[in-house]
């Protein structure tokens, strides 16, 4: 029975007839692949049904390379097979990274082969999927040369899952797809999951929140405290943990842990959890060396420490380094690392000055096995936020790009929000320009470093709460592979794999999708800077949609005279933690970038910018300019009506109808907001004015 849920990118809808799926038959009608391994399973399932699914028919899989055919696709590595050693330089193989394979045509006694080799079998895992996505593009396969590595060596998954709670923290789509009381049972969704992700080369997930103590929930309600996250290090859950560790592995994946840093009071009965004690150290060692004998692929711990009421070394007088490294120390005997997360909160009222100044003066001091995950910016998965300067200016220690692939700041997934070309911004900053001149992008290529993207799919049918948010799981996968990748190069692919080759559907939708992020920029922030204006609520972390500007005057630091924040020399001194030629930009008005002007410089309402407009005119500009145009993509979306689907097109065209309306609430909020405290009306008179 087909599944009662989407198959996202993985649709491999029959190829018409013609020259194209003639030659896609002729190669990969039979295939012979590799004696089993755990992969090599995943590997001839993926054939089956994508080939099944593309050339209407069950490909026929060989135990041996066959000879009285056409032609024939080989899957193993050199070592596996004699086709493939035969078709490929086998020193080049064995050089490739973990996860690199080669995809390429060849020829043996006689017969056209097609060949997906690697020197490990998750890299055929990746090839397979690199070859059937070719196929699903219509992209020629006859005469191919593919060779990829990953960039950087982890790319993790951080999904956000409250396990007894069936809930996933910024998820919006749904229930949560793990039952973790039902584990060991595992769920057909557990494998398309994995599926998708290694689809896309991710090759890590974290199962669970960050938060794996709700602050306040803990003191003296045992029936809270139940349902909390750090329980899975527990021996009773670690046990039921075996079964789903071995789904993910079967494409690649390794299994990591949020880990509560008071797991030891709270699981090992000790009276502290100071990293600093022997006793500590000594249960974290035991606790690792459990956690390794049920799961030898274990990948590690993710930790959120002294933060948002998460306990941490503070809680000891101990610092970072300590709290790190004793969690290290632990894990490296089993090459396992810790993923210490950066997003702390201290002594600064401005959270954006808070990273570095806590993080810097420790770089040299990490273990080898800790890598430091860092938000893209200082604050918080704003909108657009400047690029956080903790990156290049830690180059002793290893360090992991934390981005959100979740919409939480950009429209939750009722609104549609493309952030592949955010992050394209994020990896393609240049973090010191008259220095090392690094890009963000270059920091994630070393052992020890990488990606982790802030995800969590749910129940919904669609996996993502909204169809188009599709794309940004799979463009995070995508960029955490090759962050060279333009922007162009990942919606083209996703697209086609999505609604499929027709040219004006590619078109029409790829505009769509570039156009939807700088919308989401105009209408919550007024596109100059501002962010964090959202509403903050009374439910504990869920919120952030609705627009409450008022709660937040910190962050625009708005008075009757002007607006924004002097995060530079002559305020908190923000900008001056970036290198001199950042520092320098940004703390002058006239050079910093106009879309980042507001977030260093407090100015004058009627300040005037580079085109003569004055900071509140354009303010009302931009909000007007982000509703105007998402009313276009929606009326562009239901161009589409009778080309796609019904069901998907009428469930993003809903949803398009849905954004145009709370983008005007944003833009009458925000604007209402600027003009009591302006008191200049608009000069198009949309705001303020005779009454
Ligand atoms: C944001 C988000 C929280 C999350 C936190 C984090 O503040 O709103 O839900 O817990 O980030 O990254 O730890």
């Amino acid at each position: 029975m087909q599944p009662d849920y989407d198959d996202c990118w993985l649709r491999y809808d029959e190829v018409p007839e013609g020259d194209r799926r003639e030659s896609y038959r002729r190669l990969c009608t039979h295939a012979y692949v590799a004696e089993e391994s755990r992969e090599l399973g995943a590997v001839r399932e993926e054939l089956r049904r994508g080939l099944e699914g593309m050339l209407g028919r069950d490909p026929h899989l060989w135990q041996h390379p066959p000879r009285t055919v056409d032609g024939f696709l080989a899957v193993g590595t050199p070592g596996d097979m004699d086709v493939v050693a035969q078709a490929v330089d086998e020193d080049r193989i064995a050089d490739l990274d973990d996860g690199g394979y080669v995809v390429t045509t060849g020829e043996w006694e006689g017969v056209d082969t097609l060949v997906v080799t690697a020197s490990s079998d998750r890299g055929l895992v990746y090839g397979t999927f690199h070859l059937l996505r070719l196929l699903a593009m219509r992209e020629p396969i006859a005469d191919v040369h593919i060779e990829e590595e990953p960039t950087s060596p982890d790319r993790l998954i951080n999904h956000w899952d409250n396990p007894f709670r069936g809930s996933v923290e910024r998820g919006y789509a749904g229930q949560s797809i793990f039952d973790f009381e039902r584990l060991p049972d595992l769920r057909e969704r557990y494998r398309d999951y994995a599926r998708l992700l290694a689809s896309v080369g991710i090759n890590g997930i974290v199962l669970n929140n960050v938060n794996t103590g709700i602050p306040g929930r803990e003191e003296g309600n045992g029936a809270m405290e139940e349902l909390e996250g750090w329980r899975l290090l527990e021996t009773r859950y670690l046990e039921k943990l075996t079964g789903l560790a071995s789904t993910f592995r079967r494409y690649g994946i390794q299994t990591y842990l949020s880990i509560n840093f008071g797991a030891p009071e709270k699981i090992g009965d000790l009276d502290t959890s100071d990293p600093n004690d022997p006793e500590v150290e000594q249960w974290w060692a035991e606790k690792a060396e459990e956690v390794y004998d049920l799961i030898p692929d274990f990948g590690g711990f993710l930790v959120k420490a002294d933060s948002e009421g998460q306990p941490g070394p503070y809680n000891y007088d101990a610092d970072h380094v300590d709290g790190a490294n004793v969690l290290a120390r632990a894990l490296e005997p089993h090459g396992g690392r810790v993923w210490w997360r950066a997003f702390v909160y201290g002594s600064h009222k401005d959270r954006a000055v808070q990273q570095y100044d806590t993080f810097e003066p420790l770089d040299g001091e990490f273990h080898d096995s800790v890598t430091v995950q860092v938000k893209n910016g200082p604050i918080d998965f704003q909108p657009r936020e400047p690029i956080s300067p903790v990156f290049g200016q830690m180059p002793e220690t290893d360090l992991g790009l934390e981005l959100q692939i979740t919409g939480e700041y950009t429209g939750q997934h009722v609104h549609a929000c493309y952030h592949v070309p955010m992050w394209k911004e994020v990896l393609e900053f240049d973090t010191d320009p008259e220095g090392h001149g690094k890009k963000v992008k270059d920091l994630f290529t070393d052992e020890g470093t990488g990606m982790a993207g802030v995800g969590g799919p749910g129940e919904d049918r669609n996996w993502t709460g909204h169809y188009l948010a599709q794309a940004n799981l799979y463009g995070y996968g995508r960029l955490a592979w090759d962050p060279d990748l333009t922007t162009e190069e990942i919606t083209d692919e996703w697209v086609k794999l999505t609604f499929g080759t027709d040219p004006d559907v590619v078109e029409t939708v790829t505009e769509i999708m570039h156009s939807t992020w700088p919308a989401v920029v105009d209408y919550s922030t007024g596109g100059i800077g501002l962010m964090h204006m959202m509403y903050n609520g009374s439910a504990y972390l869920e919120n952030h949609y609705d627009p409450g500007p008022e709660e937040w005057p910190g962050y625009t630091g708005i008075t009757d005279e002007g607006i924004g924040k002097d995060r530079n020399s002559r305020g908190n001194g923000y900008a001056q933690q970036y290198p001199e030629a950042l520092a320098e930009l940004y703390d002058d008005p006239e050079s910093c970038p106009e879309d980042l002007l507001l977030f260093f410089h407090h100015l004058p309402w009627d300040h005037e910018l580079g085109d003569g407009r004055t900071v509140v005119q354009t303010l009302y500009d931009n909000l007007y300019a982000g509703v105007e145009e998402t009313q276009r993509l929606r009326d562009e979306w239901r161009t589409l009506e009778g080309e796609i689907d019904d069901e998907r097109w009428r469930h993003v065209a809903e949803r398009f109808d849905e954004q145009v309306e709370h983008a005007g609430i944003w833009r009458d909020r925000l604007s209402e907001y600027f003009y009591d405290h302006a008191e200049i009306p608009d000069e198009q008179g949309r705001v303020g004015g005779d009454d």
